[in-house]
């Protein structure tokens, strides 16, 4: 259990039970934290509250799960499309409208397959709950698509947020097609600010130049898997960089963030990109990472529960095996924290109650709660 890389003192600490992590510690492997298991699922991408204080839970393969967590068993909700499981698609994410409780709407993004490949979609349905801890979708409407499709089922990201405006943004991957990021005729490698029916929301920093690029509130992203708002409505965003450069990024209307022209890594056959330090007209990343850590989610924690870590950055990664806590100075970010969690970390979010929510990556993969000790 010890490791190699561990200081004696700590090792003989962790051996006593008797030390504190520093907060400071870059690297933690005692959890900060009390961890609770609460369901296990098959390949889970994604989770959203709901106001019962139940949880739905999307699963790749296109299965919706409706967790109660007093009795940590987990329904089925029917009604989810067929969604292009494969690679890493499948259903993705999932998020409640903002008037949920006056509408029922849920949202959920997914792959989709269609001539040419699959590709991301953004559908929304009315959420029925039943007696039995199920539920069902109806009336669903596909709200929006990727605009061009693509074979290998990779990097569709396609988190969903909805803003303090009510706005719905979506952080569309580039499905691994690289230039499309840079390309105002289509909504690849994007984030995208919306209206609840997906069409674009007035005022988006392209407007006057068409349909798409109306959508457009930002470009030059490659696999932008997290995006969350801090107390100050700044829009941070998380992105998976090739062999080496994954991204924290602070997203400012019409910035154009630079993949596939500039990067902090390689091309995994080994090809160099340009660092973001030739191009000062994209925006560059608050911190890079190399080697990656392979952000999939994130928050800024906003509650009281972990008081120490208001305003952080949380990301759960999935080859660093680890939640990353990264803290925000202004406009500076610097990784704090590191918290070894020994499985690959696929999604993380803050309950109201500022508990945090994360579920692991693959097959019997936990959705565990977290709670100060
Ligand atoms: C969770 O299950 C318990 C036990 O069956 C039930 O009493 C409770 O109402 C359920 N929670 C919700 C929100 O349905
Ligand atoms: C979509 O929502 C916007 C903003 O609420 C509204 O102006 C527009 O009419 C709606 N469009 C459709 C087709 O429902
Ligand atoms: C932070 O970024 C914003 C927007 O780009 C800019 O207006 C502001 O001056 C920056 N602040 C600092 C301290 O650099």
């Amino acid at each position: 259990m010890l490791h190699l890389g561990l200081s004696l003192t700590y090792a003989l600490a962790l051996v006593s039970g008797a030390l504190a992590v520093p907060s400071q510690q870059l690297h933690t492997r005692q959890q900060p934290f009390k961890s609770t298991v609460i369901t296990t699922h098959n390949e889970p991408w994604a989770i959203a509250f709901l106001p019962d204080n139940r949880i739905l839970v999307t699963e790749r393969r296109g299965n919706l799960r409706l967790v109660n967590v007093t009795t940590k068993t987990a329904g089925t909700i029917t009604g989810v499309p067929t969604v292009a499981y494969a690679g890493q698609g499948g259903l993705h994410d999932v998020a409640l409208h903002p008037k949920y409780a006056e509408n029922s709407l849920v949202y959920i993004s997914y792959a989709e397959s269609g001539t040419g490949g699959a590709g991301g979609a953004v559908a929304r349905a009315k959420l029925t709950l039943d007696a039995n801890g199920g539920g069902a979708l109806s009336g669903l409407e596909v709200i929006w698509r990727h605009s061009q499709r693509a074979t290998g089922g990779l990097q569709f990201a396609c988190r969903l947020l909805f803003g303090p405006d009510g706005a719905l943004w979506i952080s569309s991957g580039e499905i691994n097609q690289m230039t499309p990021a840079q390309s105002m005729t289509g909504n690849l490698g994007k984030v995208l600010k919306l209206n609840d029916n997906g069409t674009a929301f007035a005022g988006n920093p392209f407007a006057s130049q068409g349909a798409v690029p109306a959508q457009i509130w930002s470009l030059g992203h490659r696999n932008p898997l997290g995006i969350d708002w801090d107390a100050q409505g700044r829009l941070w965003e998380v992105e998976m960089g090739p062999m080496g450069g994954d991204e924290i990024n602070l997203i400012e209307s019409g910035k154009n963030y630079g993949w596939p022209l500039v990067c902090e890594g390689k091309h995994y056959d080994g090809r160099t990109i340009p660092a973001h330090s030739t191009r000062p007209d994209f925006a560059a990343p608050k911190t890079a990472w190399v080697p990656v850590i392979s952000p999939a989610g994130l928050i800024i924690y906003k509650g009281d529960l972990f008081a120490s870590w208001k305003g952080n950055a949380i990301i759960s990664a999935l080859s660093a095996q680890a939640l990353v806590r990264v803290t925000i100075t202004g406009n500076t970010t610097k990784e704090a924290q590191r918290i070894s969690m020994g499985k690959r970390m696929r999604g993380i979010r803050e309950d109201k109650d500022g508990a945090i929510w994360v579920i692991e990556d693959g097959t019997n993969a936990r959705l565990l709660k977290l709670t100060p000790n």
